[in-house]
């Protein structure tokens, strides 16, 4: 059995790639950080469904904590599926905040870098003697890196930069047969930012070629796919998943 880890797994896009992912007969870890009782509902549903899943605590934000957060990881794959590694990192976990250019402060650029790229970058590196050789990493980025929306520079710009870092990874990691790949959603119906409001939805759709905006399953299967052995040779990528957003 092929085992993902998820960042950011008890709401959203990670939820739903989580739920997807034991669908397709894998073992789960997802974390969660300010809310277990939504992770611990995800898991239950894998189970109940007979799939196997853990939840554990993670601050995305919290370089300080990897090293005991991979302990965490290597005692719950001993325990719940008798590994001492997993296959497949997927770093989805972040959060939407409107932020105009001019008057972004320094906190809010730093707390942005810290859960988007700082922490996928350093997490990653601290996982990495425990992902599996022939592995995959997925890495979250964002449409806004490619499509300029006025209010969060920050974050795109971060998006942007993990992006580049997971040409990087596939780079490097090449030797070890380990795939990296981003995937940049669209606009998706969840809690980030706040939500859609009828009138924002409205406009997404009337951007979107294919005349709605996307639900988290529509970035889930992307994902699964992405990690099955049918996209093996897709490698150092980014793809868009947005059914056609503003092209
Ligand atoms: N929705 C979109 O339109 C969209 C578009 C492009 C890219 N994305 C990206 O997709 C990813 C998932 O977003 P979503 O829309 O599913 O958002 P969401 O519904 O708000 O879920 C966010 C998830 O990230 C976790 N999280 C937030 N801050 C964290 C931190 N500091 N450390 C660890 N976990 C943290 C949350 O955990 P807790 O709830 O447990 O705190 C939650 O599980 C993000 O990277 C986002 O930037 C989303």
């Amino acid at each position: 059995m092929n085992i993902v880890l998820i960042t950011g797994g008890s709401r959203g896009i990670g939820a739903a790639t989580a739920l997807e992912c034991a669908r397709r007969g894998m073992g789960v870890v997802l974390t969660y950080n300010n809310n277990p009782t939504a992770a611990n509902g995800v898991v239950d549903e894998i189970t109940a469904a007979g799939g196997s899943a853990v939840a554990l605590k993670l601050d995305v934000a919290d370089s300080a904590s990897f090293a005991a957060f991979r302990d965490d990881v290597v005692q719950a794959l001993t325990t719940t599926w008798n590994r001492d590694s997993f296959d497949y990192l997927v770093n989805n976990a972040g959060y939407g905040a409107y932020h105009p250019f001019e008057t972004v402060t320094e906190q809010e650029f730093d707390d942005l870098f810290k859960v988007h790229l700082r922490g996928p970058f350093f997490l990653t590196q601290t996982l990495l003697p425990v992902i599996a050789d022939g592995g995959h990493i997925v890495n979250m980025v964002s449409a806004t890196s490619r499509v300029a929306t006025a209010g969060v520079s920050p974050y795109a710009s971060f998006k942007g930069g993990l992006a580049v870092l997971t040409r990087y990874l596939a780079k490097e990691l090449g030797e070890r047969r380990i795939r990296a790949n981003s995937v940049a959603p669209g606009a998706i119906r969840t809690e980030l930012g706040g939500g859609l409001n009828d009138e924002f939805e409205a406009l997404l759709t009337s951007q979107t070629a294919l005349g709605r905006v996307g639900e988290p399953i529509d970035v889930a299967v992307a994902i699964a796919g992405l990690l099955s052995e049918d996209s093996r040779w897709v490698n150092g990528q980014s793809i868009e998943i947005s059914g056609g957003y503003q092209i």
